[in-house]
């Protein structure tokens, strides 16, 4: 069944090989002053950055460099919203990956707000306005080039927080597949399990649909294929281009439309994760998926890993339905492992003296423990996934 919903993604995403050329026409909508927003270095080293400054010549760019994976809220949202204030900034221009790109839309909301930028990313104040945003992809992952959402952390208070408003969607993408070529295989096998999470996050609801099913299974086959590829052979244009456009569907919603909302709890988990050990954000999850798939198997779930195991891994249909799901699970354990992911925690430096209190930090943030939840966690739950993830 097809529940109720209303969709919109007002962004326009440009595909393909040197698709870069379009962003002078592009960027010149919005005005001319562009605060040019980018990580650690890989554009330097891919020579993006130069031919981004050729082609912002007719623009006065202003620069902040520098932002850290799991983006900061302080130094790099704070010293980017105080730079648009000050240089009357009229666009901002994200090139890298999704920190970037996620730190640049909170970025935009926090300019165009006169208190204490983190009273927007915490929810506590709604934005009124946001910056436009338009950026060049480098890294195939969090899809947030193509939806409204920004995770940021703030160190101070050892919390990292999703930030969801309509204001930041980004007005235009360009997606060149090319420049994924250099992210390295530990970038590449993470994004990916971010990407083949984010779809296992809306294929875990109530109800659902033999449509989205489709699309969902389709979407996670292509990811799971096409990684193992670039894996083998980084600059293989084919799988470049198909992981890049599949993780852009991974959270602007068009996957679930109709279906019910899960909660997204293994994301829930994962950022209290990266909020207090700064580990890799899809590296916790893939880690997480098979111990959370495992806590919450039961006779009410089960039809989600009898689909799975048909229509995803092909397995034997005649095979009793308990069996099934283990195979599911075991499978989603392999395959991850095989793309380079050590598939326990505390290799990542998580020490299990924090569970408890990351348990809580879920709880106090986090929507898991809701009835409406596809299956609700409460804090033995939340425990006992962790500590099985260690
Ligand atoms: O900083 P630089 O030098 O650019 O290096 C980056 C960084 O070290 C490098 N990299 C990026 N493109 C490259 C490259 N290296 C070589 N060649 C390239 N072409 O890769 C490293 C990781 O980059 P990052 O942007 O952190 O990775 P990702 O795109 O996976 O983003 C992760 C962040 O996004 C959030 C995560 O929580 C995490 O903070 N998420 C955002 C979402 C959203 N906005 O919708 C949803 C996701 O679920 C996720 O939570
Ligand atoms: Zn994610």
């Amino acid at each position: 069944m097809i529940g109720d919903f209303t969709y919109n993604t007002p962004t326009t995403l440009v595909f393909g090989k040197g698709v870069v050329k379009g962003l002078p026409e592009a960027l010149a909508r919005y005005g001319k002053t562009v605060l040019l927003t980018y990580g650690g270095g890989s554009i330097k080293k891919m020579g993006l950055y130069d031919e981004v400054m050729r082609l912002l010549r007719g623009f006065k760019v202003v620069e902040l460099s520098g932002i850290e994976p799991n983006p900061k809220y302080d130094p790099s949202v704070v010293t980017g919203a105080r730079l648009c204030k000050e240089n009357n900034v009229d666009v901002i221009l994200a090139v890298g990956g999704g920190s970037v790109l996620d730190c640049s839309k909170a970025i935009a909301a926090c300019a165009m707000y006169d208190g204490e930028g983190w009273d927007l990313i915490s929810g506590k104040v709604k934005a009124t306005a946001a910056l436009p945003i338009l950026d060049v992809l480098t890294l195939a992952a969090t899809g947030s080039e193509y939806d409204c959402g920004c995770v940021i952390s703030n160190t101070a208070l050892s919390d990292k927080r999703g930030y969801v408003d309509p204001l930041l969607y980004p007005a235009v993408s360009f997606l060149d597949p090319t420049y994924t070529f250099s992210v390295s295989p530990w970038q590449t096998a993470c994004g990916t399990a971010d990407a083949i999470n984010h779809v296992l996050e809306q294929f875990f609801s109530r109800p659902t649909s033999t449509f989205n099913d489709g699309i969902m299974i389709a979407a996670i086959r292509s990811l799971m294929d096409n990684v193992l590829v670039a894996l083998k052979e980084p600059t293989n244009y084919e799988a470049r281009s198909e992981l890049m456009y599949v993780c852009s569907w991974g959270c602007n919603g068009i996957l679930a439309n109709g279906s019910g909302y899960s909660g997204w709890p293994m994301h829930s988990i994962e950022h209290a994760l990266s909020a207090y050990f700064d580990i890799t954000h899809g590296a916790g999850l893939a880690i997480i998926t098979p111990r959370w798939m495992r806590e919450i198997l039961s006779d009410r779930t089960m039809e989600r890993f009898v689909t799975l195991g048909r229509s995803l891994f092909g397995f034997d249909a005649s095979l009793p339905d308990a069996e099934m799901a283990e195979k599911v699970i075991n499978a989603f354990y392999s395959f991850f492992e095989s793309t380079g992911i050590p598939m326990h925690l505390a290799p990542l430096g998580v020490t299990a003296d924090k569970i408890e209190e990351m348990a809580d930090h879920i709880l106090a943030y986090d929507d898991t423990s809701q009835d409406w939840a596809y299956v609700p966690l409460d804090k033995p739950a939340l425990i006992r996934i962790l500590k099985a993830s260690m």
